[in-house]
């Protein structure tokens, strides 16, 4: 049976693969997919949901759009990375897919609530929804099965030494969303950064022969372009599959028990995810940490997933 997800982005050129994956992979059943700031403002942010689903052709799937900035933090977007647009590179159709009215919490809330089975939340942005649903909704926690996030890093950060953007970005809703109490699994820097999007990766999307498969080959040309001007990335880590990739099969992504703070007080260290592996604090186990990545498992189920969307369109 697949499983139950719903998808909380900031898309955001990993975001637009992981939409495409969850959408494209008979193992998991795409509900909802939410948008917050975090890559870009949440208008663009939005605009480029509803980009992406009008191009893979995934037109049953409710877009709702949230939070327009973090609780605390100020705003500060991943243009560097992902460009003005928020997806820079490819020409997008205008989007025929829109938006529905309803905020993203209360969307994720009302799907949790009338579901049959408790569904699986899969953030891989800024985490200020899905803090925002836990604090707006208590009895939203019991319906979650569970969040697998991409966010974090058992190691070192890539929006400052020590923390990364997601996490960083709004590090308030991390601290409550890794406090929750919710089964948490962390796709953190150090795994995604195994999923590396090398130019024999960009081939097998050209190699589609689809619109589909060449815009994520152009979507990953651009990434690569800015990861290569701003950390030397010979090939760019493809971060949010990855979450997606950990609920589709588990033994993509091998996960040990950890737990997990965040720093929220440190000079230098806000936004940290602070992850003992080794018991070292003596606290209790409250995430799963992801720490390696079946790379050729992972890449195959990607481009499958597209394969899958493209193909309905030829
Ligand atoms: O640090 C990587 C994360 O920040 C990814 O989710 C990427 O889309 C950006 O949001
Ligand atoms: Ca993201």
């Amino acid at each position: 049976m697949p499983v139950p997800i719903i998808i909380d982005c900031d898309p955001g050129h990993d975001d637009a693969l992981a939409i495409m994956l969850a959408a494209g992979d008979p193992a998991v059943d795409l509900l909802a997919i939410t948008t917050v700031a975090g890559n870009q403002t949440l208008a663009k942010t939005t605009l480029n949901a509803r980009r992406v689903c009008t191009l893979a052709g995934i037109a049953d799937v409710p877009i709702a759009a949230g939070c327009d900035r973090p609780l605390v933090e100020p705003l500060k977007v991943a243009d560097d990375v992902h460009g003005t647009s928020g997806l820079d590179g490819p020409q997008f159709p205008e989007p025929t897919v829109d938006v529905v009215p309803e905020h993203a919490v209360d969307l994720i809330h009302r799907i949790l609530t009338s579901h049959p089975e408790p569904v699986t939340l899969v953030p891989t942005a800024p985490l200020t929804n899905i803090a925002l649903l836990l604090t707006r909704y208590p009895d939203a926690a019991a319906r979650i099965r569970e969040i697998v996030l991409m966010g974090g890093s058992t190691e070192r950060g890539n929006r400052t030494p020590a923390a990364e953007f997601n996490v960083q970005a709004d590090p308030e809703a991390a601290d409550i969303v890794f406090r929750s109490g919710v089964p948490v699994t962390m796709c953190g820097l150090n795994v995604t950064h195994q999923a590396l999007a090398t130019p024999e990766v960009v081939a097998r999307f050209n190699d589609m022969g689809t619109d589909l498969g060449r815009t994520c080959a152009e979507l990953l040309t651009f990434y690569a372009s800015t990861y290569r001007e701003l950390w030397g990335f010979q090939d760019p880590p493809l971060h949010d599959p990855v979450a997606v990739a950990r609920v589709i099969d588990p033994k993509i992504v091998h996960c040990v028990d950890a737990n997990v703070v965040v720093e929220l007080h440190g000079r230098y260290t806000r936004g940290a995810t602070v992850v003992d592996l080794h018991r070292y604090m003596d606290r209790p186990v409250n995430a799963q940490a992801a720490i390696t990545l079946e790379a050729d498992l992972f890449w195959d189920r990607m481009v499958a997933a597209v394969a899958t969307l493209g193909g309905r369109k030829g």
